[in-house]
């Protein structure tokens, strides 16, 4: 699925969203709402166009017609691709509901194969893979751990985490929702394994077989913890390894829908669904994950075990 519907199918629609586009480009988003407007009245049913008119309104400050626009997107987006939701929830208009916007995440990352490496490594500086890889590393020398025989990389994208794990471990698989990034990964043959899944009900799907699942900047798109942390557990076997990055905030809140529709999570709040799940924390780390708009942006690293099971034999 792909969430780049260009064309309005309507020649005279698609010319004023050209100007639109163009206003925009100038940050006239006020009169690049009004163009995209009257192009909406000739294609009222398409959707992308509810879509950049919310844009547009909410980069001109006129959030009233952002949530509008995004309201008339919700109920013509049935599988959710543009992720109405989300934004609706970010200006307080809805809850972000439960679980992973599926449909959403997963026309993101479609669209941001192609150009995902070069952005986030080259332009962003994003650093969760070789951050995680340093940590799992210590563990291993501490626990005097060899290799692991299977590795589950969760949200494996283009398998920047699958380079970095690979030499350590017998078994290798990825699974990811977007099936473009699977392809890209697929390509450098990486993996022993690859499957295009959501992951907690991959996880759930599993039994106790796994000892190393990582996660590097992926929960940041699902949302509240315990039901993920309960999943992997479920899959770990006793003693196994759970590596993740999570954004950071520092309030009460367990969780809250930024902006930029990823999630951010409680640095307390995380430490107890960590123990509430039954992990034993190894590493808590406060780090820089990567940048965005030019600003920092502050995660956690975490690596947790599941304890080895102590009934008597
Ligand atoms: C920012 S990328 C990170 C990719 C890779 N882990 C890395 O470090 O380069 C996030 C990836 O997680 C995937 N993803 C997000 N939520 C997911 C979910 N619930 N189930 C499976 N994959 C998911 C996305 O499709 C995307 O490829």
């Amino acid at each position: 699925m792909t969430k780049t519907f260009h064309s309005s199918g309507d020649l005279i629609a698609d010319r004023r969203v050209g100007y639109a586009k163009l206003l925009a480009e100038t940050a006239d988003y006020a009169a690049a709402a009004d163009v995209i407007s009257q192009a909406l009245e000739l294609v009222p049913h398409w959707t992308a166009g509810w879509d950049l008119l919310g844009t547009y309104h909410e980069k001109s400050g006129n959030l009233s017609g952002a949530i509008a626009a995004w309201r008339q997107l919700e109920a013509l987006d049935d599988d959710g691709v543009f992720g109405a939701r989300l934004k609706l929830a970010v200006h307080g208009a809805t809850a972000a509901g439960e679980g992973v916007a599926i449909s959403y995440v997963e026309a993101l990352f479609d669209q941001y194969a192609p150009k995902f490496e070069s952005a986030l490594v080259g332009r962003l500086g994003y650093q969760v893979p070789d951050l995680l890889d340093g940590l799992i590393n210590s563990v291993m020398v501490e626990s005097g751990t060899g290799r692991f025989q299977r590795a589950l990389d969760l949200g494996c994208g283009t398998g920047l985490m699958g380079q970095r794990l690979r030499d350590k471990v017998e078994y290798l698989e990825g699974i990811d929702l977007s099936a473009a990034m699977i392809a890209e990964t697929t390509r450098k043959r990486i993996y022993d394994r690859l499957e295009k899944a959501e992951l907690v009900q991959f996880l759930n799907s599993r039994s106790r077989e796994t000892d190393l699942v990582t996660a590097a900047d992926v929960f940041i798109y699902c949302g509240a913890l315990p039901s993920i942390l309960a999943a992997v557990v479920g899959a770990m076997r006793p003693g196994g390894l759970l590596a993740f990055s999570l954004e950071e905030h520092d309030g009460e809140e367990a969780v809250f829908l930024r902006p930029s529709l990823r999630y951010a999570h409680g640095l307390t709040a995380t430490r107890q669904a960590l123990i509430d799940a039954g992990l034993e924390v190894l590493r808590f780390e406060k780090a820089t994950l990567r940048h965005d708009r030019g600003a920092p942006i502050a995660g956690m690293l975490v690596v947790a075990r599941k304890p080895l099971d102590r009934s008597p034999t």
